[in-house]
Order: structure tokens, then C-alpha cells, then sequence
């Protein structure tokens, strides 16, 4: 079952029925000010840092779902009804919610009023807009009373929610003409406001919730609204809201628009007051200023599909396949921006006040999206590298506001510095930058203890080697990649959590996977190393990774898969000797990417192993059979009920790997079969069973085990996107950026006859036309760029500002 569809022409969903199976959202903003908002106006707002900096109040997990927003009522002569269904839920005779690049419509049509709101945030601002659209196609005069709502939220989230003792006592507002300020702790150590203000003459206003909601109401009614009379109330302490209240008279026929401008402001500590008390609200008229009128609003509205266009014109697809190229042309990319924006702070399942930038996340996210903006992502490598240490482990996560690392969420997963490796290099390879690696990065955030960055990520290589186990493969620390897998926790306390509980120190559990990871990272090292002609570091590093594919090959292998890890013990994880947990999807993945044993059949025979045991229509499996006990030695993972997350939920993220394992096999149809399994646009008629939105990808689909297989959670913010965006452009499509050229390497069902891929590469064109005329999955017979034939299969580099015609013939 559907509720919407896609509008490609347009870069949209469109959702038709406001009751999705799960709210549906999207996210507003694109540099610092940010948005969440579902297809009901559920959401809320935050500049830079969704647990320091949170704007707006928002309810997780409440009864009913989806609680707080930038509202709006209508009170049409005693019928009061949203434009966006929520909060009222009055019926409405239409509604439609259009999800587009960084924009949300919603547009609601009760009894002969269409009203349509616009939810964006400008470039260049740090305020969101919402444009609303109010137009009488009855044949009668009409008279309405328009109420904006939010509710603002005392800054920090996490203190918001819990330190009622005080914050019931601090909150503060001023309102100006027809702008509410919100300022609270503005007087002390604040030098931030935040404002909401409207392009129109006030008849009245509210700043308190108490007196607008009523104390036994609640959204849906708020007595002001029904009452269709405003209090002017102005908080003292309490919950400070801001909510204007326009008369809205329209004629048959008429059309009314009103600016409403949500926004931030910071002063400097010496210009932070007009007089006493009254804050300086200079920059805020500035602000409203920029958009007092509809037009204005539009021309930012153009500007910000303008900075779309831009982005997603760097690759886009041509295949005749309506959800491949949706998925690679807008959707996918768009996901890997938001991912860029969030790592895993804030989304309807990251409460914004969890979790910060993650190093191994954003490490990964950003093969997602270099492309789109490198200088960013060049940025970002450098903040997550300042975080590291000088033996190579890192901070697990920063808080985007201050760039600190911290330990709130854990340490000491020893996979971590290996993703250095693999940012680097991607953003190295989409831009010919080798600067980065001169750039003086600090350690520990300690400027003083700066090296280059080279000499991070020649730290990462040896963190690994300076941390083998028993078997010479290395140790698993905390955990690897699967967070869950803590092998040295031992843990039989609920209150505590297995991410940062204290470990037994222990030299003995091992992973395989972070073996696999690094025969793939340390041999991008060492091909790094050559480009800049290290070629004695190169000669070392490779020592170290021949002996890793033995480590791996002697003791790594478990007759028909790789083995997953030693245990505490020293005993097997992920072995046919096992009685749950017999084998697990990353070591599967890791080990066929390496393509360690690939002549001996390892790659082959563990592939096949990946399709016979952990595939299912959903997808892949993270294990099998679930772990239906509680293994102390294993740690989080067996606490899971089966089918769930990690344990043996298909785990999106690491799915990727095994469709890259299949291309280095040459089998594109299984590696294709297996991405649209995941596709969300392939997902979308049984959306009722997916449950979350049909358009990105989610971190997680129930397994086989579960109680409902297929049901999809934690949307949005997952490794899962960059992922998915890489196998499919870079090892299926098969343009690949490297050192010295584009690479084309596809790897495709044997059905396909062919596609084309435009592709922007350091500053040239290439219109890359494959065609497949005798059906093969891999191989190329020949490469033309403007008629010209090619040896070899990287297009070298071009003289840019160029386009060029590439014909690609398989075979
Ligand atoms: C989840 C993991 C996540 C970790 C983060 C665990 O509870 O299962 O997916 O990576 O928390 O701290
Ligand atoms: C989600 C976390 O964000 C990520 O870092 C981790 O690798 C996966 N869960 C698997 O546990």
C-alpha cells in the first residue's frame, strides 16, 4: 500500500494521506540553521547543535506520536482546522504534504480555503520561513482568524526536559511590533536570542502556553483558537510560546500570503542590549527585512533549487529505470547530504541530544558526499582528525557546536582510525587535493600537539598494528564497527551501558573484520603513500597487510566463511562450531572487499555462504541463527530479541559491503538484486509494512527472525546512504574517481543493455554512454573519449572546463 508518490520533474514525495504508518519528514536547512519537519508540521528547529543550541520544543515518543511544531490554525467562523491535518485533525477535503530538496509544502482545503504553507531555510540565514498561502475559492466573503504556533525551547535540549525546578522560573520574552523574541538566560551568560516574527500588523498575540493552550487542553484545541480570541499574554517563567494572531479577510476568489520569519540571532557580548534589558534587535530586523514580502521569499526559494541543481548535477543516471534513477539522481544524494549535516544527532529516532558528529560515521558519510561539496568535506576530515590521538585511536564522537571530542557515547572501538583512511583518499581522489595531507591537524584538540595530517593517518595504519592479538589479527577493543559486539564488557548491570561501561583489559578478542578493513584501508595507505612518493613507508606498510591476508587465510577462515572474532576467551565467534552466531555479514564483507583467498575459493565459497544463509527478501541478514540468549561474552548483541538490529536485523549499513564483495567476484546481478532489495523507491508499495519513509534509506529492516519481517526503522541517519551511494555509482554504474583519472569498471545484471552516466570530475564533463551488447555482467572490449580509443580503463585527466563523449563498450 501507497500513501503518495514520486514527483521526479520536481524532486518530490508527495504524500496524500497524513496518516503515514510512521510520521514522515524532512529536513530544512543546509549550513547552519536547521529543521526537522514531519508531513504534519511535526518538528522542531536548532542552529548548529541539536542538544546546545535547540530552538523550538519538541516531544520524543509521546502519546500521540509526532508532538510540537511550527503550527498553524485556522479559524474559519467555529471550524478551526491545520493546514497540515496535525494538530487539529480536523478531516480536511484535501491535503497533500510535497517533501523537497530542503523544503516542505503542505497544503490543506477545508470547506472552500486552501491553505498552503512553506517550510524553508534560505541559504545564507539563520532563520527558517514559513510562507503561508490562504486562498478563498468560494463565492463568498470570508472572514478567518490565522494563529502561528511554536513553542521555544529553553536552548539546551537535555536540560529543557529535565530541570523543571528552574526552568520553570527563567523563561523570558519581549514582542515588538510583530515580532516575538524569545530571550531567555539572554541576561546572563547567553549572548543568542531567538525570534518569530510576521509581515503583517499584529490584532493580537501570545507568548505564554498556559494561557494560549489551556492547561487541560492541548495542540488540538487550544482555547485561544477555539475562542478565536487572542490573550496577549506575556510570560513570566513557565513555558514561553509565540503565537501572532491575524484577521483574514478575503474576498471570492482571493489570495493572501504572510511571511513568517523563525530565527536566531547571536550579538556580540558589548552589543547585546538597546537599554536596559531590552535586547538589541538590530540583526533580527535585518533579517525580517530580507524577507518582508512574497517575492523576496521566492526569489530565496529559486536560489535554494538553484544550490540543488547544483549539487545533484555533479553525477546523474540514465537508465530506463525509474527507481534507480530516482534513488541515484535525488533521493540517495540528497540522504547523504542530510547525513553530511546530522551524523547521528537528531532525527524521530536520534533525539538530538544523544549523539554528535561520530568519527567512524561521518568518516563514512562522507564517501557520500565529497562530491557534491568538497571543500566541506575537507573541513570535516580535518575536525574529526583533530580529534584523534597521537597513537592513532580517536574521540568516538564531537559535538558539532564546540568541535571537542568526547567519551560520552564510548571509546576505544578499534576500528575506528582506519575510516580516516578511507575519507582521505575519496576526498584525495575526487580532487587532486594532496595539500590536505601537508595541513597541520592537532591532536586531542590540542593545537600544540599538531602533526601533519599524513602523519594521521600513517597513526590510524599503525593503531592497528600496534594492537594485534593472539592469532596476529588485531584486537577488537570496546567494539569494531559493530558496536554491539563487546567482547571484553561483560556486563550484568542493567543500568549501565555497554558503550561505555568499564572493559576487562584483555589482549585476546580479535576481529576479522577490522583484519578485512585493513587489507582494504592500508592498501589504499600504501597506494597513497607511492602517489607522494613515500615509497620506503609504502614498503613497510605492504609487510604489515601481506601479513594480515596470512593472519586472516590461517586463522580467519572457517572452511566455507570467514570467522567473525575471537572471544575473551580465545574461543571462535561466528564459526560453524557455534551453536547461535555462526556467521556473521562483516567479516563477509571485509574479507571478499580485501579479496583475501580469492584464489583459493575463499571469496567465492564465502559469498555463496552470505546468499544461503543470511539473505532474505528484505535483505542481508547481520547474523544467523539470531541469538535467542543473552551470551554474556558477546555483550549488546544478544540482548536484542531476534531479527532486530544487530542482532540478525538486516542491518542496511553493512549490506553495501557484500554487493561490493559480489562486483569484485564479477557478479552484477547478484550485487543488483541485492541493492534494490534495500531501495526504499522499490520498497515503496508495501509501504504499510515498511513503515518509514519511501524515499531514504533506514539504518535497519526487521530480519527473518523478527516478529514482522520487512518492517524498516531508524530512517534517515545511517551509514546505510553513503554506502549505498557508493556501491551503486562507483562498483555497479562503475565510474569510479581515481589518482589519475575516472576509472570505468561497471559490473551490472547481464539483462542490462546499457545506461549513461553523466559525471563531473575536477572540472570536466564526461557524458559516459555504456552499452552491453553480448550481455556481460563485468569487463570492458573497449573505451572511446570523443571518438578516440583509450588503453586501459581510467579516463586520464582533462584539461578542464571541458566535455567530453565517452563510449564504453563491455564485453
Ligand atoms: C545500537 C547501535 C549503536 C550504538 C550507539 C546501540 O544501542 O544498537 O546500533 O551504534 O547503540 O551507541
Ligand atoms: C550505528 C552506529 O552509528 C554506527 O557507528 C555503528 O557502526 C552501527 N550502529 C553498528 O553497530
Amino acid at each position: 500500500m501507497k500513501y503518495g508518490y514520486f514527483d521526479d520533474a520536481k524532486r518530490e514525495y508527495v504524500i496524500t494521506d497524513p496518516q503515514t504508518p510512521w510520521p514522515w519528514i524532512n529536513y530544512l536547512g543546509t549550513e547552519k540553521f536547521f529543521g526537522l519537519i514531519s508531513n504534519t508540521a511535526g518538528g522542531y528547529t536548532f542552529y548548529r547543535d541539536a542538544k546546545f543550541r535547540r530552538l523550538t520544543r519538541y516531544r520524543y515518543n509521546n502519546v500521540p506520536l509526532d508532538m510540537g511544531g511550527r503550527y498553524f490554525y485556522i479559524n474559519d467562523e467555529g471550524t478551526v482546522w491545520s493546514p497540515g491535518w496535525k494538530p487539529v485533525k480536523t478531516p480536511l477535503d484535501s491535503y497533500e504534504c510535497r517533501h523537497g530538496m530542503s523544503y516542505t509544502v503542505l497544503t490543506g482545503l477545508k470547506n472552500g480555503i486552501e491553505a498552503e504553507v512553506l517550510y524553508f531555510v534560505p541559504l545564507g540565514t539563520n532563520a527558517e520561513i514559513h510562507k503561508v498561502k490562504i486562498t478563498n475559492t468560494t463565492k463568498m466573503n470570508k472572514h478567518l482568524r490565522l494563529f502561528s504556533f511554536a513553542e521555544w525551547c529553553l536552548w539546551n535540549a537535555e536540560d529543557d526536559m529535565t530541570n523543571f525546578q528552574r526552568n520553570f522560573s527563567t523563561g523570558e520574552v519581549e514582542i515588538e511590533g510583530s515580532v516575538i523574541y524569545h530571550k531567555t538566560e539572554y541576561k546572563e551568560r547567553r549572548n543568542h536570542y531567538a525570534f518569530y516574527g510576521v509581515n503583517a500588523p499584529l490584532q493580537g498575540y501570545d507568548t505564554d502556553r498556559d494561557s494560549f493552550v489551556g492547561l487541560s487542553n492541548d495542540y488540538s484545541n487550544p482555547q485561544v483558537v477555539t475562542a478565536g480570541k487572542p490573550k496577549n499574554s506575556v510570560a513570566h517563567g513557565w513555558s514561553p510560546i509565540a503565537s501572532h494572531f491575524l484577521d483574514v479577510d478575503l474576498n471570492p476568489g482571493e489570495s493572501k500570503e504572510f511571511v513568517f520569519v523563525l530565527g536566531y540571532i547571536e550579538n556580540e557580548e558589548e552589543k547585546k542590549w538597546e537599554s536596559k534589558n531590552v535586547i538589541n534587535k538590530q540583526k533580527a530586523k535585518e533579517c525580517l527585512a530580507r524577507f518582508d514580502t512574497a517575492e523576496k521569499v521566492r526569489k530565496a526559494m529559486e536560489d535554494l533549487r538553484t544550490y540543488w541543481d547544483g549539487l545533484l548535477d555533479v553525477i546523474s543516471v540514465k537508465s530506463g529505470d525509474e527507481h534507480l534513477d530516482r534513488m541515484v539522481n535525488i533521493w540517495n544524494q540528497y540522504q547523504c547530504m542530510v547525513t553530511f549535516n546530522m551524523s547521528r544527532s537528531a532525527s524521530f529516532f536520534e533525539s538530538g541530544i544523544g549523539r554528535g558528529m561520530g568519527f567512524r560515521d561521518s568518516n563514512q558519510d562522507l564517501i557520500g558526499f565529497v562530491h557534491q561539496i568538497p571543500a566541506r568535506a575537507r573541513e570535516r576530515i580535518y575536525d574529526l582528525a583533530a580529534t584523534q590521538f597521537e597513537d592513532g585511536g580517536a574521540y568516538h564522537q564531537f559535538q558539532p557546536l564546540t568541535k571537542r571530542g568526547n567519551d560520552a557515547v564510548g571509546g576505544n572501538f578499534n576500528d575506528d582510525p582506519l575510516w580516516l583512511i578511507l575519507s582521505t583518499t575519496a576526498y584525495i581522489k575526487e580532487t587532486g587535493d594532496f595539500s590536505l595531507l601537508d595541513e597541520q591537524v592537532p591532536f586531542d584538540n590540542d593545537a600544540s600537539r599538531s602533526r601533519s595530517h599524513f602523519e594521521h593517518l600513517k597513526a590510524s595504519f599503525y593503531h592497528v598494528v600496534n594492537n594485534l592479538g593472539p592469532h596476529k589479527l588485531p584486537l577488537i577493543g570496546r567494539a569494531d564497527w559493530n558496536d554491539c559486539l563487546n567482547l571484553n564488557c561483560f556486563s550484568k548491570d542493567p543500568n549501565e551501558s555497554f558503550q561505555t561501561t568499564e572493559n576487562k583489559r584483555g589482549g585476546t578478542a580479535e576481529s576479522v573484520m577490522i583484519a578485512g578493513l585493513f587489507v582494504v584501508y592500508g592498501r589504499e595507505f600504501v597506494t597513497l603513500c607511492r602517489q607522494i612518493g613515500k615509497t620506503d613507508e609504502a614498503l613497510e606498510a605492504q609487510k604489515h597487510i601481506d601479513a594480515m591476508e596470512k593472519a586472516v587465510k590461517e586463522h580467519g577462515w572457517d572452511g566455507e566463511w570467514y570467522l567473525r572474532a575471537y572471544d575473551y576467551y580465545g574461543h571462535k565467534v561466528g564459526s560453524k562450531e557455534n551453536e547461535e552466531g555462526k556467521i556473521f555479514i562483516e567479516s563477509q564483507g571485509w574479507c571478499t572487499m580485501a579479496g583475501i583467498g580469492l584464489k583459493e575459493g575463499m571469496v567465492t565459497k564465502s559469498l555463496d555462504s552470505v546468499k544461503q544463509r543470511l539473505d532474505t527478501e528484505h535483505g542481508i541478514v547481520l547474523n544467523n541463527p539470531a541469538f535467542t540468549k543473552y551470551y554474556i561474552e558477546y555483550g549488546e548483541i544478544s540482548t536484542y530479541p531476534a531479527g532486530y538490529k544487530e542482532n540478525a536485523g538486516i542491518f542496511c549499513h553493512n549490506n553495501p559491503w557484500i554487493m561490493i564483495g559480489e562486483t569484485v567476484r564479477g557478479r552484477g546481478d547478484r550485487a543488483y538484486e541485492y541493492w534494490k532489495k534495500l531501495s526504499p523507491s522499490f520498497r515503496e508499495n508495501i509501504s504499510d509494512l515498511h513503515k518509514v519513509e519511501p524515499y531514504v534509506y533506514a539504518q535497519m529492516i526487521a530480519g527473518k527472525d523478527a516478529f514482522r519481517p520487512g518492517e524498516a526503522k531508524n530512517s534517515w541517519l545511517s551509514g546505510t546512504a553513503s554506502w549505498m551511494f557508493y556501491t551503486i555509482t562507483q562498483f555497479i554504474l562503475g565510474i569510479r574517481p581515481s589518482y589519475n583519472g575516472l576509472e570505468i569498471d561497471p559490473c551490472i545484471p547481464a539483462d542490462w543493455k546499457g545506461y549513461t552516466v553523466s559525471r563531473k570530475f575536477r572540472g570536466v564533463t564526461y557524458v559516459i554512454n555504456i552499452k552491453n551488447p553480448d550481455h556481460v555482467m563485468k569487463g570492458i572490449r573497449s573505451i572511446r573519449v570523443d571518438g578516440a580509443l583509450m588503453e586501459g580503463n581510467i579516463i586520464p585527466l582533462m584539461p578542464a572546463g571541458k566535455s567530453y563523449n565517452v563510449e564504453v563498450v563491455m564485453g
